[in-house]
């Protein structure tokens, strides 16, 4: 009705999303941005520990993210398929077996991101869960800089697949056939279930819901 259209014709939007979400997070912004204008959106893009602690003071009304704290009031939505990869660079002599176990690896250097990134704790528990020890070498802030690392030879590391192109090759890297990888994992967005959406917010939602249904999966 025109009072709900007068609530979308000028507003504001805070989300807050995990750092690996930057590689499709703002294409899935694009329609409702296209379609309400008036709406200024802010991203703040930050790593897993940034993100809990901005949801907990409340800055954002959603947040992307792949581990929700248990310790907030927190309505979840999972809209996306999360596959995590060991990568290794493209000539790796690993990178030509066909099958490979996480114990195979462990003798290699391991890249990791941050501590308080997601990706680092999803991947520390898998690896607790098979009961391999493979402590990080070297830790880097960010997906990026842990692709340059590892294609500059200097270890493994397990990122998202979003992180990668199509291609991995293309980038001089590839996935490693590890059993247990990918490991399956969701992108959730979350928000405060002991406060009201704004209707911006309920706006971006239902379109999100009505358009992720039949996007196509990221290849793994
Ligand atoms: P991050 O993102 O590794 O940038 O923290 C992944 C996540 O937290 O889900």
């Amino acid at each position: 009705d025109a009072a709900d259209l007068q609530g979308l014709r000028r507003g504001r939007l805070r989300i807050a999303a995990v750092t690996t979400t930057e590689y499709f997070l703002p294409d899935l912004l694009g329609p409702f941005a296209r379609q309400y204008p008036g709406i200024e959106i802010e991203l703040a893009v930050e790593n897993r520990a940034s993100v809990v602690a901005r949801l907990q003071r409340g800055d954002d009304e959603l947040a992307a993210m792949m581990l929700p704290p248990t310790h907030l009031p927190l309505a979840r939505w999972p809209f996306l398929e999360n596959p995590l990869v060991l990568i290794a660079p493209a000539g790796h002599p690993l990178a030509a077996r066909r099958r490979l176990k996480l114990a195979d690896l462990v003798t290699e250097p391991l890249l990791a991101r941050e501590a308080g990134s997601g990706t680092r704790a999803a991947a520390e528990q898998a690896f607790s869960e098979q009961g391999v020890d493979w402590p990080p070498r070297m830790a880097l802030g960010s997906n990026e800089a842990v692709k340059h690392a590892v294609r500059a030879g200097l270890g493994l590391a397990v990122l998202s697949r979003h992180t990668l192109a199509a291609d991995p090759a293309s980038e001089g890297l590839a996935v490693l056939p590890v059993a247990g990888f990918p490991l399956r994992r969701h992108w959730q967005l979350v928000w405060r279930n002991d406060r009201a959406l704004s209707l911006p917010a309920r706006t971006l939602l239902d379109d999100l819901r009505a358009r992720l249904h039949v996007r196509a999966r990221p290849a793994t």
